[in-house]
């Protein structure tokens, strides 16, 4: 699709039933970063589509056991996360020659609940899945609906909180070059917890809370520990009851995958240089730099000093730690 057929989201509530729209008046509401305005929709904020989603969600969607949820707040590594996971249920289907995530970008072979199946008021058929289903959400775990009661596996990726602000104010300019939030103000809402489907410590604190409760049932991975070493897939790969053989092992598998899903792999894939993603935004912004600590080439000395208070305020003795430097 062409560049010019790009459509901004700011008219995405002419298209809210009339349910919904009498909804968001009772919901607090603030400026929004992407649509003009975002809502504190059962504890954290989000556009008035992603409302209208999720609460087709919540209402229909219903959890079978053997389902996979990948899970994180925009910019954490959400895209890797699903081509890894995508890529260790279905080894055996695919060679790594012909395989589907070079051809597609995982956003289309894991497909987000909100964003995709329940989106503008659709019902998905789910029954042409393959088990184990796989899907992708950002919707924070208390909001979780089916998903909270069943025996599901979820997998929350979690990135220091530094270099996913400074992902998300990147991305989400590129989403409406017309207008961009200065990093000034878009900072200040990040601190204050406005951010789609934040505060960013709420979301956290429930999967991470979660994990350390059920851990078969919850798998909380880190971004800058994936960047580290490869024994995230490993650990993913026996979470989800898929754990590599002895002889996958020594025919270097696990490192055929972590080569696939790369960074530099997936950026340079021709599908992921062309076309959009999520109607706005193109497919080449999902993959900016994946460093970790780039944000100390973008916030000041005072802004770190902020966001490290509102991180020990908030996250200090919850056991959650972040690296933030490479
Ligand atoms: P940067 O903006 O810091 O570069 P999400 O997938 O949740 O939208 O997160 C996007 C961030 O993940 C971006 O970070 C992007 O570059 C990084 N990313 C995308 N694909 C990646 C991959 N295969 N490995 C590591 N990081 C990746």
């Amino acid at each position: 699709m062409a560049i010019t057929e790009f459509q901004p989201a700011d008219h995405e509530e002419e298209n809210l039933s009339d349910e919904c729209k009498a909804l968001l008046l009772s919901f607090p509401k603030e400026k929004g970063w992407r649509t003009l305005h975002q809502y504190k929709f059962q504890g954290f904020w989000c556009q008035a589509a992603e409302i209208q989603s999720i609460m087709a969600f919540q209402n229909h969607f219903q959890s079978r056991d053997s389902d996979v949820v990948l899970a994180s707040i925009p910019k954490s590594g959400t895209t890797w996360l699903k081509a890894l996971a995508f890529a260790v249920v279905n080894r055996h289907r695919f060679s790594i020659k012909s395989h589907p995530l070079l051809t597609s970008n995982p956003h289309n072979l894991v497909p987000f609940l909100e964003y995709k199946l329940y989106a503008n008021n659709q019902l998905p058929d789910l029954s042409t899945f393959a088990e184990p289903r796989l899907f992708g959400t950002h919707i924070p775990y208390p909001s979780l609906g089916t998903i909270k009661k069943s025996n599901c596996k979820i997998v929350y990726i979690c990135r220091n909180p530094f270099d996913t602000f400074v992902s998300t104010w990147h991305f989400l300019n590129k989403g409406k070059p017309q207008s961009p939030m200065s990093i000034e103000e878009g900072f200040d809402m990040y601190c204050k917890g406005i951010i789609g489907f934040g505060p960013f410590w709420e979301h956290m604190l429930g999967y991470w809370k979660e994990s350390l409760s059920r851990p078969d049932k919850v798998l909380f991975l880190k971004y800058e520990d994936m960047k580290e070493d490869g024994d995230h897939l490993r650990r993913m790969a026996k979470f989800l009851e898929h754990p590599f053989t002895l002889e996958e092992k020594r025919n270097g598998v696990i490192e055929e995958i972590e080569k696939l899903c790369s960074f530099d792999t997936m950026k340079k894939l021709d599908v992921n240089k062309t076309g959009i993603f999520l109607k706005s935004f193109e497919s080449k912004s999902l993959f900016r730099k994946a460093e970790v600590g780039d944000w100390v080439n973008y916030l000041t000395p005072k802004m770190v000093e902020r966001l490290s208070k509102v991180i020990e305020e908030r996250l200090g003795g919850s056991g959650l730690r972040f690296k933030v430097f490479s």
